[in-house]
C-alpha cells in the first residue's frame, strides 16, 4: 500500500433519492457491480454528508476486517437491526459486550460442537426425501428458496430450542420472517413511516416481535423451573450453563433472547439460499453432477451419512464452496468507520460507511480466471493454497467471521450427500432466476425446480 494520498473515483449525490431510486430499479447487486465496473476497487459515493466506500480488493477486505479492525465496527450502518431486530444479539453488538458474548458462545460452534447436531440434520434429511419422493412423483415445479428455508428452518429451531412441533416451527419463521422483512425494506426505502404510526406494516412488526419474544421467553421460563439436569440438550440449554469466564455471571433472560433470535435470523436464511443456489448450478452443470453423484454413490450407497462418509466425500465440500463463492447468501456486509483511515493511498473519514461485497469480490477477474464459470476444481488443495486468502469470505473475516460456518457447512455437507444420492433436479422449463439481493442473496422471480428420482 502505498502512503502518499490520492483521491478515489467517486460519485456525488445531494440527497439519498436519486440512489435509491437507482437502488430500487435495478437491485442493490447490480447497482454496486455497475458502481465497481465504473470506478474501480475502492469506490466513493458521496451522500449528502455522508461518505460510503464501496470496497472489492482483497486487500481492502484485510484491511477493513484485519489489519484496521479496530477502526471499522458496527455502528450506524447496524442500527436498524440492533434496535429492531436483533437487539444485543452478537451480529450487532460491539466493543465489551460482543467479545465477552463472543468467547462464551464460541466453544457451542467449534467443528466438534456442531457435529452433535448430526442426528437432527440426518433426520431432517429423511424427512425431505420423504417429502420429494412425493413432489416426484406429482411432477411439480417446487420454489427451492421456499423448500431449503422451511428444511433449515427446521434444522436450527430443533437444535436451538428442541422444538419439535411443524405448526410451530412454522410460525415462528413466519414471524421472524416478518420482522426481517421489515428492517431490510425500512433499509432499502428512506422514506419509511415512524414505527409509532399504525400502518399495517408496523403493526404486522410489532405483532411479529411480540409473539416471538413471549415465545422464547416462555421457553426459557419453563427451564428455569425445572432442574438442569432435566433440560434438553439443545443450545438454548448451552448458552443458559455459559458463565462468565472472570465473573462467573450467566446471560440475562433478555441477552439469552437477543441471542436465540440472532442465530435463528443468521442461521437459516442464509444456509437455504446456498443450498438452493447449489441445486441450481447442479442442474445447469451436468458434469460436476455427475461428478458428485459418482462420488456420493461410491460412499454412502444406502446408509444414512455418517462423520467418516463426510472425510470421504471432499469433491461434495468442493461444490458447496464453489456456490459460496458465485453465490454468497451474504452478498455484502458494512462497517463504519470509528477514526480516520487511510485505504491504498486513499482518506477514509471518521464515519464512513465501507460496503464490503463478497459478490464482487468473489467475480474479480484478477483472483478468479474466468470468474463466472462455476468450476468446484478451483477448491483443490493446492489451488485453494495458493489464493489470496481475502479473495474468498463468504463468511466475512477476522475477528467479526460468521460464528455459524462450521455449522452450515457441516449442515449443507451432510444434506447435499442424503439429497442428491437420491434425487436430480432441474431448472423448471422456461424459467431463468434474476439474482436479486432482499437481505441474503436471492431471485427475484423464485427458483421453481423440478425434481425427479435418480
Ligand atoms: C451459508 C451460510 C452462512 C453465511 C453465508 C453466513 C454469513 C455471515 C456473514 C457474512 C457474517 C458477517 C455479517 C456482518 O458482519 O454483518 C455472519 C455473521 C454471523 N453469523 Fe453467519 N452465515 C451463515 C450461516 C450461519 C449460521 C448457520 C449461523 C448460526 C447457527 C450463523 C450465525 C452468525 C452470527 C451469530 C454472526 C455474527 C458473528 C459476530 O459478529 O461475532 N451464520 N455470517
Amino acid at each position: 500500500m502505498t502512503t502518499s494520498l490520492r483521491s478515489v473515483p467517486s460519485r456525488r449525490s445531494r440527497f439519498a433519492l436519486d440512489i435509491a431510486l437507482e437502488v430500487q430499479r435495478q437491485g442493490t447487486l447490480k447497482f454496486f457491480e455497475s458502481t465497481w465496473r465504473r470506478y474501480g476497487d475502492l469506490a466513493r459515493l458521496q451522500i449528502g454528508p455522508q461518505a460510503i466506500f464501496l470496497a472489492v480488493h482483497p486487500d481492502h477486505v484485510r484491511r477493513i476486517n484485519v489489519d484496521q479492525r479496530d477502526i471499522y465496527g458496527k455502528y450506524a450502518s447496524y442500527e436498524d437491526v440492533r434496535r429492531l431486530l436483533l437487539g444485543d444479539g452478537l451480529v450487532g453488538s460491539n466493543g465489551a459486550l460482543w467479545r465477552r458474548q463472543r468467547k462464551l458462545m464460541a466453544p457451542f460452534f467449534t467443528p466438534r460442537a456442531v457435529e452433535t447436531y448430526l442426528p437432527i440434520i440426518v433426520e431432517d434429511g429423511a424427512w425431505f426425501r420423504e417429502r420429494w419422493d412425493a413432489a416426484a412423483r406429482r411432477g411439480e415445479p417446487l420454489d427451492m428458496l421456499t423448500e431449503m428455508s422451511v428444511l433449515t428452518a427446521s434444522i436450527i429451531l430443533k437444535s436451538m430450542f428442541s422444538t419439535e412441533a411443524t405448526d410451530t416451527i412454522d410460525w415462528v419463521k413466519g414471524a421472524v420472517e416478518t420482522m426481517i422483512g421489515f428492517v431490510s425494506s425500512r433499509q432499502m426505502n428512506p422514506l419509511h413511516a415512524p414505527l409509532w404510526v399504525p400502518t399495517p406494516r408496523n403493526r404486522a412488526y410489532l405483532e411479529a416481535r411480540t409473539r416471538v419474544h413471549d415465545y422464547i421467553q416462555g421457553i426459557i421460563r419453563q427451564r428455569r423451573a425445572q432442574p438442569p439436569d432435566s433440560w434438553p440438550n439443545d443450545l438454548l440449554s448451552r448458552l443458559m450453563q455459559a458463565r462468565d469466564d472472570e465473573t462467573g455471571e450467566p446471560m440475562s433472560d433478555s441477552l439469552l433472547r437477543d441471542e436465540s433470535i440472532t442465530i435463528f435470523f443468521a442461521g437459516h436464511e442464509t444456509t437455504a439460499r446456498t443450498l438452493a443456489f447449489l441445486w441450481y448450478a447442479l442442474a445447469e452443470h451436468p458434469d460436476v453432477a455427475a461428478r458428485l453423484h459418482t462420488e456420493i454413490d461410491t460412499v454412502l450407497r444406502d446408509d444414512a451419512p455418517t462423520l467418516d462418509h463426510l472425510k470421504q466425500l471432499p469433491y461434495t465440500l468442493q461444490v458447496i464452496k464453489e456456490t459460496l463463492r458465485l453465490y454468497p447468501a451474504a452478498p455484502m456486509y458494512a462497517r463504519d468507520a470509528a477514526a480516520p483511515d487511510i485505504i491504498d493511498g486513499v482518506p477514509v473519514p471518521v464515519g464512513a460507511r465501507m460496503i464490503v461485497m463478497p459478490y464482487l469480490t468473489h467475480r474479480h477477474p484478477d483472483f478468479w480466471p474466468d470468474p463466472l464459470r462455476f468450476d468446484p476444481d478451483r477448491w483443490r488443495p493446492e489451488q485453494e493454497a495458493a489464493r489470496h486468502r481475502y479473495a474468498y469470505h463468504p463468511f466475512a473475516a477476522g475477528q467479526r467471521i460468521c460464528i455459524g460456518n462450521n455449522f452450515s457447512l457441516f449442515e449443507s455437507h451432510l444434506l447435499v450427500a442424503m439429497l442428491a444420492r437420491h434425487f436430480v433436479l432441474r431448472r423448471a422449463p422456461g424459467h431463468t432466476p434474476q439474482l436479486w439481493m432482499d437481505g441474503t442473496l436471492g431471485s427475484r422471480n423464485g427458483l421453481p425446480m423440478l425434481v425427479a428420482r435418480r
